[in-house]
């Protein structure tokens, strides 16, 4: 199959790649296979070649072609509070209203309404692969596990551990140690032998929710379990100065440096939030390789600081943007990256009392741009999961958006004067839902 489209992509962060007239050759597998653009040798053949055989699709003229949306966090189970219960502390949040909500998966008609308008949502909304954590519940785990098979989304998915008996209540919280890490286990193994998961588009994620919430025993548990088995992992790190002052107090070392004593900092572990990450936590990070899953809208709400972002990327760390529905209230991932360029300007400007003198003793801009923030919804989140996603480029998955800028839907108005960057400016700062025309995970369309 043969695309022809105006496409654009961000292979390194801040450099923007505008690939108009571009003739995309999808294979059988629904990967790149090669990617010709006006000029280069054999372009005009394969054109009229793939035209003759009609396996050619033109994209109509005002619509642009992106690499899907990556959000590297998102709470699946949170999904009926999104834009509610925003009003209090991060651990009144989660007592008073998140490990309520979560507990009520333990009944699967709920967990399937809700997971199933959630995954429907979240794919009309562009977002082709998402990092999920689900609840601590096996069976309504397995199902959003089968619904992103069904609907075709790229979906990594963990069962929560969380055992801690004094911090997590006694109605939402693993029985054991045992049972965190068996339950763990048991996810892993459903998705790897799911009959209808051949081409592994949904992955398994060791899921310990935080330090506060699991106990020693299950944490050393999940951290043979991420060497024995080499699954991803994901966690918070370091989110709120209260979570951060939690794990110094009871360990007497930093959050990041605890989870690397356990072994859950791996090359396909993504820390969440990360807010509190001090110079050495950083070089700690990017030593093992993980990645980072920012997410500005919900720091906003949560954290009492904002995240060094341009610091981290000048130190070669895997970044990529999440929603963290819900924590923070949108689960639209040009609503983060938005966030991401608007909470890099406050920190320069001196809000964030503390963060923001020691940005500014470094002399160094906290700014990131339009361009940075579209590479880390696409491409920097593909790297920070380790996975082929996020590029236009042979041996990638075809995931894509279409953004659709004729329609007078609200989002984006051009007035045909705009250079190629300035039209994916004005997607990024302006896309709409309502914007999006079309999605495709692995060349399947999904919505
Ligand atoms: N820390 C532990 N659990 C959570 C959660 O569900 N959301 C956020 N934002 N932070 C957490
Ligand atoms: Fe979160």
């Amino acid at each position: 199959r043969m695309l022809l489209a105006d496409a654009f992509h961000a292979p390194e962060c801040g450099a923007l790649e505008v690939l108009a007239q571009a003739l995309i050759e999808i294979g059988g597998d629904g990967h790149i296979v090669r990617l010709t653009r006006p000029g280069e040798a054999g372009y005009t053949d394969a054109l009229e070649r793939a035209e003759g055989e009609d396996r050619l699709t033109r994209m109509p003229p005002g619509h642009y072609l992106l690499p899907g949306f990556v959000d590297t966090h998102v709470h699946a189970p949170q999904y009926p509070q999104l834009g509610a219960a925003l009003d209090v502390p991060l651990e009144v949040w989660l007592q008073r209203y998140t490990f309520p909500l979560e507990a009520r998966y333990a009944d699967l008609a709920f967990a399937g309404e809700v997971y199933g308008r959630l995954v429907d949502d979240l794919l009309s909304s562009g977002t082709t692969t998402a990092l999920y954590f689900a609840t601590i519940h096996q069976e309504a785990t397995r199902l959003l596990v089968d619904l992103c098979l069904e609907k075709g989304q790229r979906a990594l998915i963990g069962k929560v551990a969380m055992d801690h008996p004094e911090n997590c209540p006694d109605f939402y919280r693993d029985a054991s140690p045992e049972a965190a890490i068996e339950g763990t286990r048991a996810l892993i193994d459903y998705i790897g032998t799911h009959p209808g998961n051949g081409e592994g588009r949904v992955l398994p994620v060791i899921t310990p929710r935080f330090i506060p919430a699991c106990t020693d025993a299950a944490l050393e548990g999940l951290g043979r379990l991420a060497a024995e088995c080499g699954c991803h992992v994901q966690t918070h790190c370091s989110e709120s100065d209260w979570a951060h002052g939690y794990v110094l107090a009871r360990y007497g070392i930093s959050d990041a440096a605890s989870l690397d004593r356990f072994g859950l900092m791996t090359r396909r572990t993504i820390l969440a939030h990360a807010n509190f990450l001090d110079e050495e936590d950083m070089d700690r990070v990017k030593a093992r390789g993980s990645g980072i899953a920012h997410c500005p809208l919900s720091n906003a709400y949560f954290a009492d600081s904002i995240f060094p972002l341009r610091r981290a990327l000048e130190k070669g760390l895997h970044v990529g943007l999440g929603t963290d529905i819900s924590g923070g209230p949108s689960g639209f991932m040009p609503e983060a990256a938005r966030g991401a360029v608007l909470v890099s300007r406050i920190l320069e400007s001196g809000a964030d009392p503390v963060r923001s003198r020691a940005e500014r003793a470094s002399g160094a801009s906290t700014r990131i741009d339009f361009r940075e923030a579209f590479h880390l919804v696409t491409a920097g989140g593909g790297q920070a999961l380790d996975l082929p996603i996020g590029l236009f480029r042979p041996g990638y998955a075809f995931d894509a958006v279409l953004i659709d800028t004729t329609a007078d839907k609200g989002g984006i108005r051009l007035f045909g004067e705009e250079d190629g960057e300035t039209i994916l400016q004005k997607i990024v700062y302006g896309a709409a839902r309502a914007n999006i025309a079309r999605v495709w995970v692995d060349g399947l369309a999904v919505a």
